[in-house]
């Protein structure tokens, strides 16, 4: 007999499009089966006013096929300089879904995010009185702190304290990589939810340094130890609305990741469902990746739940192509190392 699924459209609630070639040559692979994402800001130069957020909605918009249904929810990048009137503006008008939290040098184009927490105090006042959601990017940034330790470290040092000092603020700890977030996530009840990836489910750190250096396994916040995965794995499977899926999809072509100084992210845009299926059916909760994919995630945002569907069909392992083809070269998809048995119909 035949095993389908059929569940709301999912929305992809933090992923990165980029600009020009690569927007136009990976949009299509969201938009195939997502309905909505949440649009990381991090350009080169970021967007970081109103007017940028426009304009870049515009090219996604332009960049998107003729007869593919897809929305765009913009985010803005917050910097020491952001205006809490454009912010508040461009809330109020619909543009934008969320605001943005780079710590200065945490990750891929992150070097216009914030030092001094002090410095945007009065935007982060005005977002928890008009409700609009802060995105977090949970790592410290202090060269003394040990890599796989600094999402832990940010939790007690700079989420906490930021969450104590602005209540009413509703923050989503954006891909979250070990135990530590998810048991913050658990222990506070209102204002407060994770997106997990679909990579952090299947890799830990030996996937990526254990018998050869595999640069299209690191991402950031880097995949830690196994614990930490089985953590996320359990978090996610749960049916706990306050964790939802957020690819953070990072497309970077080939030669960018296999380099002496390769760039952080992996592209799952184009699997991400296949491998989520395989996931959950393993841990025996296909009952879950609806809330996973298509609910909880409208239910903390305060959105409605898409109404068109999208149906999963399981069958002999498909395959997918190992790279996408983009006019700035190739960007390779990644590789979950098992059989996908879930194919979106
Ligand atoms: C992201 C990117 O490439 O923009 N990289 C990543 O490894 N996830 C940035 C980010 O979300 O940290
Ligand atoms: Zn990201």
């Amino acid at each position: 007999m035949t095993q389908t699924l059929t569940l709301p459209r999912p929305d992809d609630w933090h992923l990165h499009l980029r600009d020009g070639a690569v927007l136009r040559a990976v949009l299509p692979e969201t938009a195939r089966h997502f309905a909505r994402a949440i649009i990381m800001p991090n350009l080169v130069p970021p967007v970081v006013t109103s007017g940028d957020a426009a304009a870049y909605r515009d090219r996604i918009l332009a960049a998107l096929p003729t007869g593919m249904d897809f929305t765009p929810l913009m985010t803005l990048y917050l910097t020491e300089q952001t205006d809490p009137d454009d912010v508040a503006h461009a809330h109020a008008s619909g543009l934008i879904t969320a605001v943005k939290l780079y710590p200065a040098g945490a990750t891929t184009n992150s070097t216009s995010g914030v030092r001094d927490f002090d410095k945007v105090r009065a935007v982060l006042d005005r977002m928890a009185e008009i409700g609009l959601p802060l995105c977090v990017h949970g790592e410290v940034t202090d060269a003394e702190i040990d890599i796989f330790d600094r999402e832990a470290v940010f939790i007690d040092r700079v989420l906490d304290p930021l969450r104590r000092a602005t209540p009413g603020l509703r923050v989503i700890m954006e891909h979250t990589t070990t135990r530590d977030g998810v048991e913050y996530v658990k222990a506070n009840d209102s204002g407060l939810a994770a997106t997990i990836t679909t990579h952090h489910l299947i890799i830990n750190r030996n996937d990526i340094l254990a018998g050869g250096i595999r640069p299209h396994y690191y991402c950031l916040p880097v995949a830690k130890r196994e614990e930490h995965r089985l953590a996320l794995r359990e978090a996610a499977t749960s049916g706990d609305p306050r964790f939802f899926l957020g690819t953070d999809s990072a497309p970077h072509t080939d030669p960018n990741k296999e380099s002496a100084c390769g760039c952080a992210g992996c592209f799952t845009a184009t699997n991400t469902l296949s491998i989520l299926a395989e996931t959950f059916e393993q841990e025996g909760a296909l009952a879950h990746l609806e809330g996973f994919v298509s609910r909880n995630g409208p239910g903390f945002y305060g959105l409605p739940v898409n109404s068109e569907t999208l149906t999963l069909t399981r069958g002999a392992p498909i395959t997918y192509p190992a790279t996408i083809d983009t006019e700035d070269g190739p960007i390779t998809l990644f590789d979950p190392k098992m059989p996908l048995h879930w194919r979106v119909d």
